[in-house]
């Protein structure tokens, strides 16, 4: 074994950070062996330097992260402060001064993975990111690793625990969205902002990432169709429940039957209560891989947390310094198919809409021809006078399966009969 150590220096000590310290501390042994060196934590870089920070030494805090990735005797850059800026800079410049990087930042990773790859390659060093996607579940290496050989169709999952957790919840318990909300807020799922996972933009992230990988192509983030929670009801639920499924948020990266190009979309599905993926519950993260020779495969797990997250990052940090040791670096991007990305409206799948409908005479068969004039097959309808003054009625119509650019079609001109007074709610329906 080295005796002479490995420097890390960690950028950001909160959750995350705290926690890949603390294991860097206790398993040092082990990690030594496993590695072929010791690693020693060089420096921590932080925005609040008087918190105290139990079992790392005061002197590795420094608040001046430019100076310690400057530094140039660092082996390994963690970089767990999240966010595009500062850390695309600082990743950058840790390329610049020999070191490679583990980071868990999803959202830097969606907005300029192909940037910050190509950085590392210049520089001859490595870029892992683990951590990024679903927290401690092994997702990224198998993909970019043990599935090298195969040829990956479809990612289906639950890349979210805070949005799972609500779902769960609404569930569970018939609360609505808001009630939901509160309570996760409350147990510490949501954050005191919760937008980023409510409206998708996390799970966005983490899709496109996942789709880039899978298919060995780029999708950006803005190329995913992006549909956060906000809107799911209790009334959506227990229509939900009524078919046999439940409501899940989930990222869906596929490739198109001609093999020609691609789709990513985050959006609420209602999902069979046999599927899978149904039975992952509170904050719980799950991911199914779809791949030609290997068949199925479901990854299950912590998707978040600081202990979780941190398990991913020393994975990435033995991989990273094994190479290191050994004069290589691990795989770069591979972007080779360059595979356009298809807009969502060529997506084919199952549609729950429903609608609030004036009850008299005609209405259904109305709102029947809508769906045949473009090209939309029902599957069921279900109606319920609600016996109400306004006279009017639910209608629920699920659909086979549907382009959705001719599903959107049908919204559109439902929205323009009279007896339609509103369309309550469309939601996709998946894993069938
Ligand atoms: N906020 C995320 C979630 C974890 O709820 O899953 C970090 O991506």
């Amino acid at each position: 074994m080295r005796t002479r150590p490995l420097k890390v220096a960690l950028l950001g000590c909160g959750v995350v950070g705290s926690e890949v310290a603390r294991i860097m501390t206790t398993h040092a042994d082990d990690l030594a062996a496993r590695i072929g060196a010791p690693v020693e934590l060089a420096g921590v870089a932080v925005r609040r330097p008087s918190k105290v920070r139990e079992g790392i030494d005061p002197a590795l805090i420094t608040t001046d992260a430019t100076a310690l990735v400057e530094r140039g005797d660092i082996d390994v850059v963690v970089e767990v402060i999240g966010g595009v800026e500062p850390a695309r800079g600082l990743i950058t410049t840790a390329f610049e001064h020999g070191a490679s990087v583990v980071s868990a930042n999803k959202a830097l990773l969606a907005e300029d993975g192909p940037a910050l790859h190509a950085a590392a390659e210049k520089h001859g060093r490595d870029l892992y990111y683990e951590a990024a996607v679903a927290g401690a579940i092994p997702l990224v290496r198998p993909l970019r690793e043990s599935l090298a050989g195969d040829k990956v169709n479809r990612v289906l999952g639950i890349v979210n625990g805070t949005t799972n957790f609500i779902l769960d919840r609404m569930d569970t318990s018939g609360a609505g969205y808001s009630e939901a909300l509160d309570e996760a807020t409350a147990l510490g799922y949501a954050e005191a902002d919760p937008t980023a996972d409510v409206e998708g933009f996390d799970a966005a992230a983490k899709a496109a990432i996942l789709a880039g990988i899978a298919f060995h192509t780029r999708v950006g983030i803005g190329e995913v169709h992006r549909e956060g929670i906000t809107e799911v009801t209790a009334a959506d639920i227990a229509s939900a429940r009524r078919m046999g499924c439940t409501v899940k948020l989930l990222a869906i990266c596929e490739r198109a039957a001609d093999g020609r190009s691609v789709t990513a979309r985050v959006h609420p599905a209602m999902i069979p209560l046999s599927h899978p993926l149904a039975s992952v519950r509170e904050a719980y993260n799950a991911v199914f891989v779809e791949a030609e020779a290997a068949g199925q495969l479901m990854f299950y797990g912590p998707g978040a947390g600081g202990s979780p997250t941190a398990s991913a990052v020393l994975g990435d940090l033995v991989a990273v310094c094994r190479n290191k040791l050994a004069g290589t670096t691990g795989p770069g991007e591979s972007a080779y198919t360059r595979l356009p990305v298809s807009p969502t409206g060529e997506v084919v799948t199952r549609y729950h809409i429903s609608l609030d409908v004036a009850d008299k005479p005609g209405v259904l068969a109305q709102v029947a021809t809508v769906f045949a004039e473009q090209g939309v097959s029902i599957d069921t309808v279900r109606q319920q006078s609600r016996q109400d003054p306004d006279g009017e009625a639910s209608l629920v119509v699920v659909t086979h399966r549907a382009l959705d650019s001719a599903l959107s079609g049908t919204v559109e001109a439902l929205r323009k009969l009279d007896t339609v007074r509103g369309v309550a709610s469309i939601m996709r329906v998946e894993g069938e």
